[in-house]
């Protein structure tokens, strides 16, 4: 068993990290100071995978365990679903003392986090996120929200986990798209901060590509400790210090808009928008050109996009001016001073954002008879 501490201080919690960890989350959750009613949110593809493992091992440690299941999807963080886990929850008997287990990717623990943050003004919840993006990202940092029909996680709060359990076994059965997109994010935070990281996923592709669940334990809790480290800088993510995070996802939201969220999963643009990123950065000298194609390859390597965007350019810089990462209207980006360390510009001139842009919309290489496409 690995363990992350995330230090903030009443609110502090462990990230725990091992395969084969949904078997023993009963006692894990055991030894916190938890009331004896569980009420586990999850979705219909992961339940019946998960679900029955999970609530007997927390039966067999004496709580009992009430449950929704919910159909899958983006649509669900919605209102409607809101009050339908609510409802649930009166229907349930649940209380103050009840504590909201969310068993899923990060629809489910962003949904059943704001609810455990509305009920009866918060209650405890915890996460077992069972996608690669919810295990590195989404389960940590107490994000919570819904969507509105104007945009995305518009509503939400702020409300720590009280612990999360991440069971990298869970991972074999995720769509193939589904996970390279968590790939995406683990490769952003080799970008961003940790040089030997990023050399570990280029030697370690081929067990990483098979899923072997030691090697993605090994990743999840880098990962997780390097999210925990910007998430106690910047709780609320106020300071600008978190903003790192945000690498490749300038760019990447523009793509997503652009493309109506209907083309790409958000790791996808991710990785598009890292591309982009690291255009901007070679260009003004702080990024090798042999780093840069690194980073191609290996995103490459794990089947993620570099090129191909069906959109125009000048209409993908014209989203930026609404990305809400401007502040007093200059656009914030992320850029990397050589792979594993980020910094912030303000002033990347307009020449050069579109130059990237052009680069993630040209037409990508056919791929040799040979194979790679590099
Ligand atoms: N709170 C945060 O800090 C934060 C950070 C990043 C993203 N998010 C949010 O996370 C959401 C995306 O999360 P996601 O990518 O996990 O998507 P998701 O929750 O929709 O899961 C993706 C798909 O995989 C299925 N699935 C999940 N686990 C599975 C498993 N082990 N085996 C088989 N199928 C499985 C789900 O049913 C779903 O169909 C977005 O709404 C985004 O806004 C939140
Ligand atoms: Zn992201």
């Amino acid at each position: 068993l690995r363990r992350v501490a995330v230090r903030l201080g009443a609110r502090s919690y462990t990230i725990r990290v091992a395969p084969g960890l949904l078997a023993a989350a009963g006692k894990e959750l055991d030894t916190l100071r938890l009331g004896r009613r569980l009420f586990v949110v999850s979705d219909t593809n992961v339940h019946p995978l998960y679900g029955p493992t999970l609530e007997r091992s927390l039966r067999a440690a004496s709580f009992r365990v009430d449950r929704l299941v919910l159909p899958p999807g983006e649509g669900q963080k919605s209102l409607t679903t809101l009050r339908r886990i609510l409802d649930a929850l009166v229907d349930s008997g649940a209380d103050r003392s009840t504590t909201i287990v969310a068993l899923g990717g990060g629809v489910v623990g962003d949904l059943a986090g704001f609810a455990a943050a509305t009920w009866h003004r918060g209650v405890p919840y915890v996460q077992v996120p069972t996608t690669l993006l919810a295990q590195v990202d989404s389960s940590v940092g107490g994000k919570t929200g819904i969507n509105l029909p104007a945009g995305k996680n518009l509503v939400g709060a702020f409300h720590q986990p009280t612990a999360v359990l991440a069971d990298p076994s869970t991972l074999a059965t995720l769509p193939p798209r589904e996970y390279r997109a968590g790939l995406g994010e683990v490769i952003k935070y080799g970008m961003i901060r940790d040089e030997r990281f990023f050399a570990s996923l280029e030697r370690d592709a081929d067990p990483i590509i098979r899923r072997d669940p030691d090697r993605l334990a090994s990743i999840v809790t880098r990962c997780c400790r390097m999210k925990a480290e910007y998430v106690v800088r910047d709780e609320l993510d106020r300071s600008g210090r978190r903003a790192h995070l945000n690498y490749g996802h300038t760019f990447g939201h523009a793509v997503e808009t652009a493309t109506r969220y209907r083309r790409y999963r958000h790791g996808e643009a991710v990785a598009l928008g890292m591309v982009a990123a690291s255009r901007v950065s070679a260009d003004l000298g702080r990024l090798s050109e042999t780093d840069r194609k690194r980073l191609l390859a290996l995103l490459d390597r794990f089947g993620l996009p570099t090129s191909g965007v069906p959109s125009d350019p000048d209409q993908l810089l014209r989203l930026f001016a609404r990305d809400k990462k401007t502040d007093e209207g200059r656009l914030r980006i992320v850029l990397t001073k050589g792979i594993g360390s980020a910094s912030v510009s303000r002033s990347v001139p307009r020449r050069l954002l579109l130059r990237a842009l052009r680069e993630i919309c040209a037409v990508p290489r056919r791929k040799s008879p040979t194979g790679g496409s590099r």
